[in-house]
């Protein structure tokens, strides 16, 4: 059974989840390698989303995953949006280049398998005050040879210009390193957001300046920029030269922006939701190209960036092309879902991930 409940509201699942009784594996024991300059066990790890609170940091750091995000918080609260949050897509409705749109499976069940499916939350955020002091509880949570990153999204106000968003990361960048965050990683890209935050890596040159501005504010800390799909190399090298020297590393890729539809073709997550985030199983070939193309600019040009890879990850093919491609690290965002014993599969098998 799924460890997050889509049929229930995020802040059930904030404070029930996760679904999981174990029992807790034996994790085997695995050589230690470094990530962005951490000892650690294994250099696979849960993207930002499904870790909603320590909780459920604590659960799937026990689980074997070693790269521990905490999901996006911002500088304010932020509600959810409502219910759907997250739905299934139909497997006969080809994910391609089109842009056309997507049709969420009709009956809300499990899939067989590992599916694609959407997820459009609006990225929500509790109180800083509240989340610090969950972010010091996740870290204390962590074992030996794990890391805690930390997900921060700034939030543009009405009236106010780059200058006060940019500011917002520098803030938010400076309160995750305080609240115990090991690595702080902007989310520059979300595809459910309807307003400006979520297409920050499409502007080169406000990256860089988040990029500028949270390495002032993040002392030591290393940084992850995450960003979303780059149809093609013009837009993803002036990205990269742009944070390059600034920030430690980028985080690719985002999942897709899609539009998703219900069967009778209206948006599946309501009214103004029509885009949505794509994930899972039918993301991986593009992410894993936008992968393979950013560690090739980064080499020819050397720029000094670590790749971390995410999207469409459901096993070892998937860890292994991404590892062969050049990534520092792996993480994933939905497969842990459906199958929290992922990691120590992963380990048993290959232990030098
Ligand atoms: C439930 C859920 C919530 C997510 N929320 C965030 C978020 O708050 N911030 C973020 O950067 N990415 C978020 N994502 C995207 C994931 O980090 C990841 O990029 C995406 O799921 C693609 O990976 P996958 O194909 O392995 O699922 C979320 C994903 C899921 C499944």
């Amino acid at each position: 059974m799924a460890t997050y409940r889509i049929d229930r509201s995020y802040d059930w699942n904030y404070e029930n989840g996760p679904v999981f009784d174990g029992p807790y594996p034996a994790v085997p024991a695995t050589p230690r390698k470094t990530f962005l300059g951490y000892e650690v066990a294994s250099r696979l790890g849960i993207a930002a989303g499904l870790l909603l609170n320590s909780r459920w940091v604590e659960t799937y750091a026990r689980l074997g995953f070693d790269i521990l995000t905490y999901k996006t918080v911002r500088s304010r609260h932020r509600a959810c949006y409502p219910v759907p949050n997250w739905v299934y897509l139909d497997p006969g409705v080809p994910l391609d280049g089109s842009g056309a749109p997507l049709v969420a499976s009709g009956s809300g069940a499990e899939p067989p398998g590992f599916p694609t499916s959407s997820v459009s939350f609006g990225m929500p955020s509790k109180e800083p005050a509240e989340w610090m002091a969950d972010v010091a509880r996740a870290r204390s949570a962590l074992g030996d040879g794990q890391v805690l990153v930390v997900s921060v999204v700034g939030t543009p106000e009405p009236g106010a210009g780059p200058a006060e968003l940019v500011d917002d990361f520098a803030r938010l960048a400076a309160m995750a390193r305080e609240a115990g965050a090991q690595i702080v990683e902007a989310n520059l890209s979300c595809p459910n957001v309807t307003s400006a935050e979520g297409q920050i890596f499409q502007d080169p040159a406000l990256s860089g300046e988040i990029a500028r501005a949270m390495r002032a504010s993040a002392g030591t800390l290393p940084i992850l920029l995450k960003a979303g799909y780059f149809a093609d190399d013009a837009a993803l090298g002036a990205y990269l030269r742009a944070v390059a020297g600034h920030v430690t590393g980028v985080t690719l890729v985002n999942g897709l922006s899609r539009r998703v539809v219900d069967a009778a073709g209206k948006p599946a997550f309501g009214p103004g939701r029509e885009g949505s985030g794509v994930l899972g199983a039918g993301v991986f070939p593009f992410c894993l190209d936008v992968v393979r193309r950013a560690v090739a600019l980064i080499e020819r040009e050397k720029l000094d960036l670590a790749v971390v890879a995410v999207g469409g990850v459901a096993g070892p093919s998937e860890v292994g092309a991404y590892f062969s491609a050049g990534a520092a690290g792996v993480t994933m965002g939905s497969a842990p879902m459906f199958d929290p014993l992922l990691a120590v599969r992963l380990k048993e098998t290959n232990p030098g991930w």
